[in-house]
């Protein structure tokens, strides 16, 4: 093994939550996904509270915060309501994302370098509260000034380009994709930012990313709750940190 520090793996449990609401009762329940991704070697757990609810519910992220031996990660939009729940619970961390009602998933990273102003008093009393800042950006030399200049310890870059890219068989874009991704997990962590990566990934698309020197956290949910139907969460979780770890190696 290399003597790098070790890559670690958050699952989102969102679409357990998807899941359940498509029959609106209690079964199958994400705290209980939550804590079997735990023990098969999740190194945290995320979820996002949307706007609309679609998937994970205040009751859910309250069962987590109370729950979890892990660090939660916390995933939000920059509002008024959100900043609320996320001081009520002070969840080990706080991740920002973009939010439009109309979009099926988190699309694009959050405009940081246009609403800086704004951001950076919102995030303020989060940090204060103790929650580390994550901001979710695409891999944008502008926006990642712009986090840094927010004040934001994290940076998690949008791997969705790459990620799609790869599943239409696009692969002159997908390996532009990866080249940027790279470089700038290095601009940013030659900042003093701690970086992070997420969106789309699977088994295909993990290992160059997880290469990174630089990176210290991939985000992954809706590839191992659907893998999870097939071999069973731990399992999905299993296969994912060995490809994490082979390609850290
Ligand atoms: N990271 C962030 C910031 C996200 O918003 C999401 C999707 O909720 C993910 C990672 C995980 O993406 P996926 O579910 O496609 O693995």
């Amino acid at each position: 093994m290399s003597d790098q520090p070790k890559l670690r793996l958050g699952v989102n449990i969102d679409h357990v939550a998807t899941v359940r609401n498509a029959r609106g009762g209690a079964y199958p329940d994400p705290l209980r996904a939550a804590k079997l991704a735990e023990e098969a070697g999740a190194d945290g757990i995320t979820a996002h509270l949307r706007e609309d609810r679609r998937h994970i519910s205040d009751a859910d992220i309250e069962a987590l915060a109370a729950a979890l031996s892990v660090p939660l990660n916390f995933e939000m939009a920059a509002t008024d309501e959100m900043q609320a729940i996320a001081l009520r619970h002070k969840p080990h961390a706080v991740c920002i994302v973009p939010e439009k009602r109309e979009e099926r998933t988190t699309e694009g990273g959050l405009e940081v370098a246009r609403e800086e102003n704004r951001l950076a008093h919102f995030i303020a009393p989060l940090r204060e509260a103790g929650c580390r800042v994550s901001i979710f950006i695409a891999a944008d030399r502008a926006q990642i000034e712009a986090a840094n200049r927010i004040g934001a310890e994290v940076i998690e870059l949008h791997t969705g380009a790459y990620c799609d890219a790869h599943a239409e068989g696009r692969f002159d874009d997908r390996d532009a994709e990866l080249e940027r991704l790279r470089e700038m997990a290095a601009f940013g962590h030659s900042l003093g930012l701690e970086v992070h990566a997420g969106h789309g990934l699977t088994y295909d698309t993990v290992v160059p990313v997880a290469a990174f020197p630089e990176l210290r956290e991939l985000n992954i949910g809706h590839f191992l709750i659907g893998e999870a139907i097939f071999r069973g969460l731990p399992s999905a979780i299993t296969e994912m940190r060995r490809l994490m770890d082979e390609a850290r190696a």
